[in-house]
């Protein structure tokens, strides 16, 4: 469910933001805005630690809202479980290790754990933490006794850290927490937009990331891409009950490691093109849908070296042989049976959104996908950034849908376009599926 959309299941409805003692502290002002913005009666309750992080009269002001953290406040009213019993939804963002512990042994001791205690509405944690205690066999005892218990949880990122170092342990980002609240409580309204499950039927098979082409033992021909795209279908798709395999080419560190730590994704590394080839074809063999968010090299050395190629040997300049590699995603549309829907991504140097539009609908004909997902990618934009912005063709080039925001959401809205197209009645493709090259 889009922010936008939410608005309509928001009306009268009380969110409680509860914020606890770190420095990602700042960023939960962006998820309370995010549930203003989306409608909701939005009700802040900050640990005494947090206000250390991020000021009263900044919660208030972006809540709409009086924001108090102690017990002993409203005692008439029974703060607390008033709260409690009138929140639809809590979320806690960021969670540090320290409210996870409290949380998992139902401790009480400030507004916050009372609140949660006195409510049986969902609960969304997003930790925030250093790698070393979020992988401490504490805490994540804690997460999964809070998990079996039905407690939702978001993230952490893997990412730049406070102290400098990286690893996983950064906060989601605002607007994905905001998108799993929605989701979350679409789930326990039942509404239209709700995606619980909506895909349980699904076998999705995803590959992401880049190829390698080897020129000799130490090199390679590469390209940009992240794979976090493609991560965040897989993620998507998982959560809304799909069996998912993510066929993975080269993914950055920190995608990777993403990757490897998301519940029910099977991830099926490969190198080269004519790997991602041979994996996809098996694993997508009785996938119900297939997305080609790799970015696959269309060429490879026509003979890769034995040994490391040396200037000695090749002087001042260097040409090197290359040959056509076979077109995957081609290929998977060529050999779909009915039933399964192939998507395909296309990454272009567009100067504008028309020449995209025009490039993306040759590819779309060229290849024979069902849909297509267009972005237009420059020296600075696409790559490795969390940020998206897409149009999304159909196999006769209509446009079916368009969107911008963070590469998950845009997961979502694209697994919601697989699942309107797959309403729809069957039409002819622009094109006849061309044979597969190379
Ligand atoms: N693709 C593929 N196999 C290839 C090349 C691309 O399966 N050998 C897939 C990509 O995964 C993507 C789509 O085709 O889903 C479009 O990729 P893109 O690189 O934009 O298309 P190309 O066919 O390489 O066209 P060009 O580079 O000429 O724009």
């Amino acid at each position: 469910m889009g922010v936008r959309d939410a608005s309509r299941e928001a009306a009268g409805c009380t969110v409680v933001v509860g914020i606890t003692g770190g420095i990602a502290a700042y960023k939960a002002v962006g998820v309370v805005r995010g549930f203003v913005l989306a409608g909701f009666d939005v009700h802040v309750v900050p640990t005494e630690s947090a206000l250390r992080f991020v000021g009263l009269p900044t919660l208030e002001a972006i809540s709409r809202n009086p924001v108090t953290t102690s017990l002993y406040d409203g005692v008439a009213e029974v703060r607390h479980v008033a709260l409690g019993q009138r929140a639809e939804l809590i979320v806690v963002a960021p969670t540090t290790a320290n409210t996870l512990a409290k949380l998992a042994a139902g401790l009480s001791d400030d507004l916050l754990g009372t609140t949660i205690l006195a409510s049986r509405a969902p609960v969304l944690l997003a930790p925030a933490m250093h790698t070393e205690m979020w992988q401490h066999p504490a805490t994540t005892a804690n997460v999964a006794l809070l998990r079996s218990r039905g407690v939702a949880v978001i993230g952490p990122a893997h990412g730049a850290l406070t102290g400098g170092d990286t690893g996983p342990g950064r906060m989601s980002e605002p607007d994905d927490i905001v998108a799993a609240g929605l989701a979350l409580l679409a789930r326990r309204t039942g509404g239209t937009d709700a995606h619980p499950d909506d895909l349980r039927a699904e076998r999705v098979v995803v590959s992401a990331g880049g190829t390698r082409e080897p020129l000799d033992p130490v090199r390679f021909l590469g390209n940009r891409s992240s794979g976090r795209q493609g991560l965040a279908i897989a993620q998507a798709a998982a959560e809304r009950g799909a069996e998912v395999v993510l066929v993975a080419a080269h993914l950055d560190a920190d995608v990777a490691a993403e990757a490897a730590a998301v519940d029910g994704v099977r991830v099926v590394p490969v190198g080269t093109a004519a790997e991602l080839a041979v994996a996809m074809e098996d694993v997508a063999a009785d996938a119900t849908l297939v997305v080609m968010a790799a970015a696959v090299a269309d060429y490879r050395a026509a003979e890769i070296a034995e040994r490391k190629i040396k200037k000695d040997d090749t002087g001042d300049e260097l040409t090197l042989r290359l040959v056509r590699n076979p077109d995957v995603l081609a290929g998977l549309a060529a050999a779909r049976v009915p039933g399964r829907l192939v998507v395909g991504f296309a990454a272009e140097t567009a100067a504008d959104h028309e020449e995209l539009l025009a490039l993306g609908r040759a590819k779309v004909a060229r290849k024979g996908a069902d849909l297509l997902v267009l972005n237009r990618v420059g020296w600075t934009d696409g790559f490795g950034t969390p940020d998206n912005e897409v149009v999304v063709i159909d196999g006769v080039g209509d446009v079916v849908g368009e969107a911008t925001g963070s590469k998950r959401s845009i997961a979502d809205r694209l697994l919601d376009l697989v699942l309107a197209h797959r309403a729809e009645p069957v039409r002819p493709q622009a094109g006849e599926p061309p044979p597969e090259r190379g």
